[in-house]
């Protein structure tokens, strides 16, 4: 039974598992996507056809082409496919060779590619006319981050009156306000609107475009994935510039904690690891230790906690921290550290020697691998994710799934999922610090180490606490069904 009146919700997005992941914003369109279809709403998704997507692996089929008008009196043609996700939710790809035909999502060897802002703006113009083409008339148009916050303009421009979609209301995500998607003012021509909407107040940033700022003025109801973010992102340091606009639609704006797929990331059941295991036997996760350091050549050591850490290597999850305090810790406290990761170069190089200065304690795999990410949240003991801000923070909780206590910087997410260990009463479920620095980090590593060593009684009742937590995408999904609501309620009443 859906939560309300069942809804059409299309969700426009650069990123969705399995299909193409950079970081949590694929995670989080697959499992929200496939929550609001458990929950009775017809979602879909439309991704770009990114020439990586394997189309015989996925069963993609070709269903039709379509013309998609940009300003300027260009047209382009693209070709429609489509695929399923999780065997529920169908899924749209857009077919464009020389705008998606390439081996990255936004960035190719020699960088961000110079035309994202063209590429996302036809994307977001092709969802609109795919969906009057195909007499699929969305409620809402839930679009994510800068990639597809256009989507959102052009049902304000384009599509206001006088067109099926002229009902149709938008819900923009800002999964992270760090990335705004600001690109020369030269695409403004190609969107295709007019002059008076490249403005300040609009869309506008110091003579550039401001895809995510666009989003902020045109959506009919803006959210981010945790409460805590929320209050951050409306102050003038966590908005990154967009805290003004952001408090103009504060009577529009949630914060809504991201879920887990526990489909995929469940210890009893996660089919990428070498021993299932749940809170009443945690045999498997010792199995899963021992192969996690035998894969990564540390040593077989059952005794010495092992810290891990899978993210992307960017500046906002605190590598700095990182960088300054594990070398004291390595050399002064017994424990081993396992790195997945890549990105920025001087992180990657950080980790390899960190890896051949202490053999057998510290080992790194720099790539992306969702096999080693599995691998690393089930046989690690504690998880670092010491962020400098962090919106939600997915591997926050899936550590919590596996039993691996977290070590946070309370900020975001992390604050409004992790529990700070009491050490008198043995409540909580991972270790928090609050200062952005080192020594505050190095500091709760030690106790963390000191807890593993001294009280492992504790470590036992914390992993217990941590596997108990429930961040299933149901709850979540039923607030964005009422913000949708409210979407919906502002757009067909400003109609009027
Ligand atoms: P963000 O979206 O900021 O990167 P999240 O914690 O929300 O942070 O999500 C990160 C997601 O990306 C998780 O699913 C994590 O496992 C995955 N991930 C990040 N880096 C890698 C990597 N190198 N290999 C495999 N998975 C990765
Ligand atoms: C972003 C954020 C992360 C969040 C993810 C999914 O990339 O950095 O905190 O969990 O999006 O919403």
């Amino acid at each position: 039974m859906a939560t309300g009146t069942p809804l059409k919700i299309l969700f426009i997005a650069s990123e969705c598992t399995p299909f193409a992941k950079t970081g949590g914003l694929g995670d989080v369109v697959a499992g929200l996507a496939k929550a609001l279809r458990a929950d009775g709403h017809d979602a879909r998704v439309l991704l770009p056809l990114y020439s990586f997507i394997d189309r015989h692996q996925f069963g993609l089929r070709l269903i039709g082409s379509h013309c998609i008008h940009m300003g300027a009196k260009i047209e382009h043609w693209i070709g429609l496919y489509e695929g399923q996700l999780g065997g529920t939710v169908p899924v749209w790809f857009v077919e464009y060779e020389s705008y998606f035909g390439r081996i990255g999502l936004y960035d190719g060897p020699h960088g961000h590619y110079q035309d994202n802002s063209f590429r996302y703006a036809m994307l977001s113009k092709a969802a609109l006319q795919i969906c009057k083409d195909r007499d699929w008339i969305p409620d809402v148009m839930h679009v994510h981050d800068w990639p597809s916050a256009l989507a959102a303009v052009f049902l304000k421009t384009w599509d206001r009156i006088a067109s099926p979609l002229s009902n149709t209301a938008s819900v923009l995500t800002i999964h992270n306000i760090g990335y705004q998607g600001v690109y020369p003012a030269d695409v403004f021509s190609y969107i295709g609107i007019g002059d008076d909407h490249f403005h300040p107040e609009r869309m506008e940033d110091h003579g550039r475009i401001n895809l995510l700022k666009a989003g902020i003025s045109y959506a009919d109801a803006i959210t981010t994935v945790s409460p805590t973010h929320a209050g951050e992102i409306l102050m003038p340091e966590g908005g990154m510039g967009l805290a003004p606009f952001l408090n103009n639609r504060r009577a529009d704006f949630f914060g809504i904690l991201n879920g887990v797929d526990y489909t995929e990331w469940d210890p009893a059941t996660d089919k990428l690891i070498p021993a299932n295991y749940t809170p009443g036997n945690l045999a498997g996760k010792a199995a899963c230790k021992a192969t996690l350091q035998q894969q990564m050549r540390l040593e077989v050591r059952p005794d010495l906690p092992v810290f891990g850490v899978v993210s992307r290597f960017a500046p906002q999850k605190g590598f700095n921290l990182i960088r300054d305090a594990l070398p004291p810790a390595i050399n002064h406290m017994a424990l081993q550290v396992v790195a997945l990761g890549t990105g920025d170069p001087d992180t990657e190089s950080f980790f390899r020697w960190l890896e051949q200065t202490h053999p057998g304690r510290a080992a790194c795999h720099i790539g992306f691998s969702n096999e080693l990410s599995h691998l690393i949240e089930a046989g690690s003991d504690f998880f670092l994710m010491p962020s400098l801000y962090e919106p939600c923070g997915l591997n926050q909780m899936y550590s919590l799934k596996y039993g691996t206590l977290p070590i946070v910087r309370a900020t975001g997410g992390l604050e409004d999922s992790v529990q700070n260990y009491n050490e008198a009463t043995g409540a909580g479920t991972g270790f928090k610090f609050i200062a952005p620095d080192a020594n505050a980090l190095r500091n709760t590593i030690g106790w963390a180490v000191s807890t593993w060593f001294d009280r492992p009684h504790h470590i036992a009742q914390l992993r217990r606490q941590a596997m108990a937590q429930d961040f299933s995408w149901e709850k979540s999904a039923a607030q964005y069904v009422q913000v949708y609501q409210h979407a919906l309620d502002k757009k067909r009443g400003a109609a009027v």
